[in-house]
């Protein structure tokens, strides 16, 4: 039986970290379903719609053996529910610092009430990206700041595009 994992988030936008997890999955799993989800308690910056965008174009840049086993799909409703549709016996999410723990710790536990046969597999953050944050990423792209280190420079394109829309608005 092929082993498939969703590796779910908000990708608001897609960073390096989320590409290094991504990228050491594909080690662990036969098929990877990259499921761009709306966070209740979030307002987004980048709609589904672009975040989704931005998610294929950075896979597209995987290596052909990768790619093949990736796909990138947007979903809404309960994870859980994704996961059942999609035959998932895993969902993967990368951990930072300690200050992650909580928040991923209670999702990981409600998710398994829910399902309990979906097994949430925690890989830590590779140290070159263990601080990196879509949240910081778009504070300081605001601020003026360089981002490059942090995002693809397509990520970095829509998000330079993404604030003149504002400012013009
Ligand atoms: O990158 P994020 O914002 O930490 O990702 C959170 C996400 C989208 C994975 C989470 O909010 C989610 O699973 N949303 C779907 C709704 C859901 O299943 N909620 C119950 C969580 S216990």
């Amino acid at each position: 039986m092929s082993h498939i994992a969703i590796y779910p988030g908000s990708f608001d936008p897609i960073t390096l970290g989320h590409l290094d997890i991504i990228q050491r999955s594909l080690e662990l799993v036969d098929e990877l379903i990259i499921a761009v989800g709306v966070n209740p308690s979030k307002t987004s910056f980048f709609s589904i719609d672009e975040r989704t965008e931005m998610v294929r174009e950075s896979v597209a840049a995987l290596p052909s053996d990768k790619r093949e086993a990736v796909r990138v799909e947007a979903f809404d409703g309960l994870l859980v529910h994704f996961a059942q549709q999609k035959k998932a016996q895993t969902i993967i999410r990368g951990l930072r610092a300690v200050s992650d723990f909580e928040y991923e710790f209670q999702m990981a536990a409600m998710n398994r009430k829910l399902h309990a046969s979906l097994e949430t597999l925690f890989l830590m953050a590779s140290d070159h990206t263990q601080f990196i944050a879509s949240r910081y990423v778009k504070e300081i792209a605001r601020m003026q700041g360089d981002v490059s280190q942090f995002v693809t420079p397509a990520v970095q394109a829509r998000i330079q595009g993404k604030l003149q829309e504002e400012s013009v608005a």
